[in-house]
């Protein structure tokens, strides 16, 4: 199938680049020049894992093209995908700007029957307003999907080539034939539905998702009252396939550009139609104080001061294997230490020039390594999961660090690694594991 994908983000652009693997003929369209340059150059905009090697597979067996030519690029497609970003409006809303501009660029350029998908996320409706707008601007014969996307970053290639599912939001039943044809070779299982669920199935996965995450957060942060033990109690729970396991660990709560996007916009929806999501609101509240337990147990191993201290910062992608820094925990815990007269050593293997972009001021200073950053800190958050955290040597750690204190965000460290060190240790979750607190285990109260 000839396939024009538009806007080179992290959807389109591996979309893009996994469908010219299934043999498709695809060009990629993006409005910035810079972008388009890098990409026929070779280069690829952003850090994923696999993507590089495929989009250059892609161009050498003449499949995948880039270009900033929409009307040239979509005349020669019959299905044409708009992977724009809809970015939050202050209100929380969508910004469909983006989107309803590259429509208007398709009508304008129609000159037959075209299938138009929309792969941004989008609010419940707009597939409906899009068709409207290209209807006004063409007489041109054409079929409206939706086809949301459930790619995670880091993992965008195996999520995209062995999906769990493809959903398929379709009024004719030409075109939702002709995308189960297309997708056959990534699963059998497809869902076709009507336009607006599809559309609805994208928030409602991400919020569902978003919620178990804020679940086992307020769990983990009981657990630590209790003296229980959150990797326990999310391993006793994911066992039952009601259930699963996936989504149950505990941390500084979620990032990035989707779940804080997402929830925000269909509380918004909900909102629109009279409906307050109150479910969702306190997801969200408390992922936003989650990433605050870091604070709290630094204030409380330094007896409330924190002014003049020297704190290590391990990682600051919203997760690991990405550069993306978007709404990642990171950017508040860092702000409040340099707010609070913290003097932070930050790093990360790859997101450092990404959070500089949003965040670089005074009291922060910028390492190369793990060690660097360590090396004479007062204590030391780890705020994302990159594997090379997980083996340093915590004995080393220990000689680097002025004082060995440890806040683990992400519960990387088992008990095996912290034997044999002073560590003062703290988790998510995890009391048995403290270290060097000599907390006793609490009293419970019980009323009846
Ligand atoms: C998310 C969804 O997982 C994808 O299915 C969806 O396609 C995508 O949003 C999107 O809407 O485009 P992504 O944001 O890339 O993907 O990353 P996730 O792996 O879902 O992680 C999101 C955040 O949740 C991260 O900050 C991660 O650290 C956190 N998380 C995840 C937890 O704190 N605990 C967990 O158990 C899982």
């Amino acid at each position: 199938m000839n396939i024009t994908v538009i806007g080179t983000g992290y959807v389109g652009l591996v979309s893009g680049v996994c469908y010219a693997r299934l043999g498709h003929q695809v060009i990629c369209v993006d409005k910035e020049p810079g972008k388009i340059a890098l990409l026929n150059a070779g280069g690829i905009p952003i850090y994923e894992p696999g993507l590089k090697e495929l989009a250059e597979a892609g161009r050498e067996a003449g499949k995948l093209s880039f270009t900033t030519n929409l009307q040239d690029a979509v005349k020669r497609s019959e299905f044409i995908i708009l992977a724009v970003g809809t970015p939050s409006l202050p209100s929380g809303a969508a910004n469909l700007a983006y989107i309803e501009q590259a429509a208007m660029e398709v009508a304008a350029a129609m000159d037959g029957y075209k299938m138009i998908a929309v792969k941004s996320t989008v609010p419940v409706g707009t597939n409906e307003r899009l068709a409207e707008l290209i209807r006004s601007r063409s007489d041109q014969p054409f079929d409206s999907i939706s086809l949301p996307e459930f790619l995670r970053e880091g993992s965008a290639i195996q999520d995209t080539l062995y999906p769990d599912r493809i959903v398929i939001g379709a009024d004719s039943k030409h075109a939702a034939d002709k995308l189960v044809e297309l997708h056959r070779p990534l699963t059998e299982h497809m869902i076709v539905t009507d336009i607006r669920s599809a559309e609805m199935i994208k928030y409602a996965s991400n919020a569902f998702l978003a919620t178990k995450i804020s679940f086992i957060n307020e769990i983990a942060n009981i657990c630590e009252k209790v003296g229980a033990d959150v990797t326990e109690v999310a391993y006793g729970m994911g066992c039952d396939s009601r259930i699963g396991s996936s989504f149950l660990k505990a941390g500084i709560g979620y990032g990035g550009s989707c779940f804080p996007k997402d929830t925000s916009a269909l509380i918004q929806i909900a909102g629109n139609v009279d409906y307050e999501f109150k479910l969702l609101r306190s997801v969200v509240e408390v992922n936003q104080d989650q990433r605050f337990n870091i604070i709290r147990k630094l204030k409380m191993i330094f007896g409330g001061e924190l002014a003049g201290k020297r704190i290590a910062v391990w990682g600051l992608a919203f997760k690991p294997n990405t550069d993306d820094v978007r709404d990642s925990p990171a950017l508040d815990i860092i702000q409040y230490l340099a707010d609070n007269g913290v003097q932070v050593t930050a790093y990360d293997p790859i997101a450092a020039p990404n959070f500089k972009s949003l965040l670089n001021r005074e009291g922060i200073v910028w390492c190369g390594d793990a060690a660097s950053a360590a090396k004479d800190a007062d204590a030391l958050c780890l705020l994302t999961e990159w594997e090379e955290f997980g083996s340093f040597d915590l004995a080393l750690l220990q000689r680097l660090m002025k004082r060995p204190i440890l806040i683990d965000g992400r519960n990387v460290f088992k008990e095996e690694h912290l034997l044999g060190t002073d560590f003062v240790y703290y988790s998510v979750g995890r009391p048995s594991l403290n270290q060097g607190v000599k907390e006793q285990m609490p009293v419970l109260q019980f009323h009846s």
